[in-house]
């Protein structure tokens, strides 16, 4: 039996009546951008999140983009912001002409280090960007009391963590600005490119709008420089079809997330979920300290499993012009050594979870595989 990491064709076959449905709508509607299901989603989403506003846009890259330029950010300011996370993250600030500025992540959840923030303020830091990657949720209490003291705005990057909660609120609602992807496996997923900004003034959903529309206030009337971004009704409408399934499909990622940890928590290091927050494991990532061989091993059993990111941004050549040189950020380069996302969608069965975990278990007791490094490890691990 082969493990996929994701499955889109399985997704479409379960959910087929709902989306099919909002597809013919929408072709017979006559009407494919900015229109009613556009509206509609944007009220759907606003209410799943408990957001004041949502405002479409064409990608997850751009809602970083359109949010930062909603907030006045260019050349001369600074955004703090993680290497490990998707470079575009980083390639949407660099688009405004704003300085990325790295800040490392915390060994144990994998997401920004709020200790190691204040280090990195200067005078022309002007946006906290908090990544919650994977689907765990960063510490907001310590990034808004931070931002609070240093009047910086708060954007969110949850293309990962569409919903997910800390202290029971929907994050992407709890800082100034939040950006969502909809690239088609993440835990909301269209069936194209689409994101949404999430915002709770009226002046930056107004401001958005705008942006996300060549910067018209109205028709032929351009108050700012704005771009092209906009979701368009067939992925409105196969969005808001699918709404309502957000929350089942998290619970099973967070079934999923335990059957893995019980069967693999001695064997390799598996994720910690951060206090006060639900993960709800957009990916699910193991470290070994043997990654290579391990995704080889896998891979010959046919089960596919991926690396969420091998290269921090930092090291990539087209940030090289920022400066950074290997060790700058010690944790970041370690975990991308040793990182393994393994297969990760609602409809991965259970069969197919204890596959993997026999597969991984049988890796673990080859003896010629396990390293030093890692026999100590398996030795000395508490979770
Ligand atoms: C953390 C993170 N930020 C931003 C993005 C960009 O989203 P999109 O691919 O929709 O542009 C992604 C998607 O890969 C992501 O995972």
């Amino acid at each position: 039996m082969k493990v996929p990491f994701g499955d889109m064709k399985i997704h479409y076959q379960t959910y087929k009546a709902q989306i099919d449905t909002a597809v013919q709508r929408v072709l017979e509607s006559g009407h494919y951008i900015l229109g009613p299901e556009l509206e509609r989603f944007e009220k759907d989403f606003a209410e799943f999140l408990g957001a004041g506003y949502v405002a479409g846009c064409a990608s997850g890259t751009e809602a970083i983009y359109l949010a930062l330029a909603a907030a006045d950010v260019g050349p001369g300011d600074e955004v703090l912001v993680v290497a490990h996370t998707a470079v575009p993250t980083i390639s949407a600030i660099s688009m405004t002409g704003a300085t990325p500025v790295f800040v490392d992540i915390d060994a144990d959840s994998y997401v920004m280090d709020v200790k190691k923030i204040e280090a990195k303020i200067t005078s022309k830091t002007k946006v906290l960007c908090p990544v919650h990657l994977y689907g765990q949720v960063v510490d907001m209490d310590g990034i808004m009391k931070i931002a609070a003291a240093h009047r910086l705005t708060v954007l969110e990057d949850v293309a990962q963590g569409t919903g997910a909660t800390y202290k029971g609120k929907t994050v992407g609602t709890i800082g100034d600005f939040g950006a969502f992807s909809f690239y088609p496996s993440k835990n909301l997923g269209a069936f194209g490119d689409g994101g949404a900004v999430s915002t709770k003034t009226k002046e930056n959903f107004d401001r958005l709008v705008m942006l996300r529309n060549y910067g018209q206030s109205k028709r032929y009337h351009h108050d700012i420089i704005g771009i092209n971004s906009r979701l368009d009704e067939m992925q409105a409408a196969i969005l808001s079809a699918q709404i309502p399934f957000v929350h089942e499909w998290n619970e099973r990622r967070r079934e999923i997330a335990k059957r893995y940890t019980d069967g693999l928590k001695d064997v390799v290091v598996t994720p910690a979920e951060n206090m006060d927050s639900t993960h709800v494991y957009h990916l699910y990532v193991i470290q070994s300290p043997d990654r290579d061989d391990l995704q080889a091993y896998l891979l010959d059993r046919g089960i596919q499993c991926l690396i969420h990111y091998p290269i921090p941004a930092h090291t990539q050549k087209a940030y090289s012009y920022l400066g950074y040189k290997p060790g700058d950020l010690p944790v970041t380069e370690r975990l991308a050594k040793r990182i393994l996302s393994l297969p990760m969608f609602p409809e991965l069965t259970n069969e197919q979870i204890d596959q993997v975990i026999k597969s991984i278990r049988d890796f673990s007791a080859q003896p010629s595989t396990a390293t030093t490094e890692s026999k100590l490890e398996k030795a000395t691990q508490s979770r």
